[in-house]
C-alpha cells in the first residue's frame, strides 16, 4: 500500500491530520470531533454509496427549500433534538455559574418564526387585532433571580393564531400580526393581548416533513406563545409559555416543552377584564413571571 491508498482504518487519521496547521484552536476542536464521529458513523452502519447520494441530495432539497420567509435547516435543527440540545447545554453553562435564590426562566428553542423588528406596543395593547383565535389577556413580572422587579425589560413576543398559523406561512406580500414588543413598568410588570395560541403542525411539504413521516414520527408543537425576553445588565432568554391542557405538550416534535413553562390558561365570561378592558366576549388569561440572571461582568 502506498501513503496515498487509504483504507478504511487509515483514512480518519489522515483527514485529521490536514488539521494540523489550523490556528484557530477551537475550529480545529469543533472540524476533529466532527470528522471523526462521521467516519465513525459511516464505519459503524456501513454507509452504501446510494444511502450517501441520498442523504446529500436530502441536504441539497433542504438548502433549496429555505428562502426569506422559510428555513428548512432550523426545522431540521428542531426535529432531531439538536437545538433544544444547543439550548439546554446553553442554560446548563450559565446556571452553573450562578448562585441564585430562583434559576433563570427556562429557554426553549426559537424556532424559525422569528422575524426582527416586531412594532413596540403599549403595555395593555391588543398585539392580535382581527387576527382568528380567541382573545388571551397575558400579565405578569420580569425579575431579577433575587426577584427583584426589572423595570424597562423588553418582551419581544410572537404566536401563530388561533388556527396554528403564523403570519410568515400565508401567502402574498409578508405582513406582520400577532407580534409585538412591550417594556415592563417601574414595577416590572407586563399585561397585554392577544389570542389563545393553538397547537399545529410543523410544515410537512418539504425534505423535513418527509423525513417526518418516514420516521413514523408525528409531526405537532403544542400551544404556545413565543418570547425573547431582555434587560440591559442582564442575559436574555428566549422562551415560550406552553398552553396547559394543549394536546402534544407529551410528543412536542421539536422537544421544545419544559414543565417550568405549562401555564393555566383560565377561561372567563365577558364583562370587565383585569385591566378595565370591556370584553364583550367569554376570554381566556394566562399569568407568568419571568426571572433574568445577571449578566456576568
Ligand atoms: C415554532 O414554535 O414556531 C417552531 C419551532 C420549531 C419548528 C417549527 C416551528
Ligand atoms: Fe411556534
Amino acid at each position: 500500500m502506498t501513503a496515498h491508498e487509504p483504507t478504511v482504518q487509515s483514512l480518519t487519521k489522515e483527514v485529521l491530520a490536514t488539521l494540523e496547521g489550523c490556528k484557530d484552536e477551537r475550529f480545529r476542536f469543533l472540524m476533529s470531533e466532527l470528522i471523526q464521529h462521521l467516519h465513525d458513523y459511516v464505519r459503524k452502519v456501513d454507509l452504501k454509496p446510494e444511502e450517501w447520494m441520498a442523504a446529500l441530495q436530502f441536504l441539497t432539497a433542504t438548502g433549496q427549500t429555505c428562502d426569506d420567509k422559510r428555513q428548512e435547516f432550523i426545522l431540521l435543527s428542531d426535529t432531531l433534538g439538536v437545538s433544544m440540545m444547543v439550548v439546554a447545554l446553553a442554560q446548563a453553562r450559565a446556571s452553573a455559574s450562578e448562585r441564585a435564590a430562583t434559576p433563570a426562566t427556562e429557554a426553549t428553542v426559537q424556532g424559525p418564526y422569528y422575524w426582527e423588528g416586531a412594532p413596540d406596543r403599549d403595555l395593555g395593547e391588543d398585539i392580535a387585532v382581527g387576527v382568528p383565535g380567541e382573545p388571551a389577556f397575558y400579565a405578569g413580572r420580569v425579575t431579577d433571580t433575587e426577584g427583584r422587579p426589572i423595570a424597562n425589560a423588553v418582551l419581544d413576543v410572537w404566536s401563530g393564531d388561533g388556527e396554528g398559523v403564523y403570519d410568515m406561512q400565508i401567502e402574498g406580500p409578508a405582513q406582520m400580526r400577532a407580534r409585538g414588543r412591550l417594556r415592563t413598568d417601574a414595577q416590572g410588570r407586563y399585561w397585554f393581548w392577544s389570542i389563545r395560541p393553538s397547537y399545529y403542525p410543523i410544515p410537512m411539504d418539504g425534505p423535513v416533513g418527509s423525513m417526518i413521516e418516514r420516521m413514523g414520527r408525528d409531526c405537532n408543537r403544542p400551544g404556545h406563545i413565543h418570547m425573547i425576553v431582555s434587560a440591559e445588565g442582564h442575559v436574555p432568554v428566549t422562551t415560550h409559555l406552553f398552553v396547559a391542557d394543549s394536546p402534544y405538550l407529551q410528543t412536542d416534535v421539536v422537544f421544545g416543552v419544559r414543565d417550568s413553562l405549562i401555564v393555566p390558561f383560565e377561561q372567563r365570561p365577558a364583562g370587565t377584564a383585569d385591566d378595565g378592558r370591556e370584553m364583550p366576549r367569554p376570554y381566556w388569561t394566562a399569568h407568568y413571571d419571568f426571572r433574568l440572571a445577571p449578566s456576568a461582568g
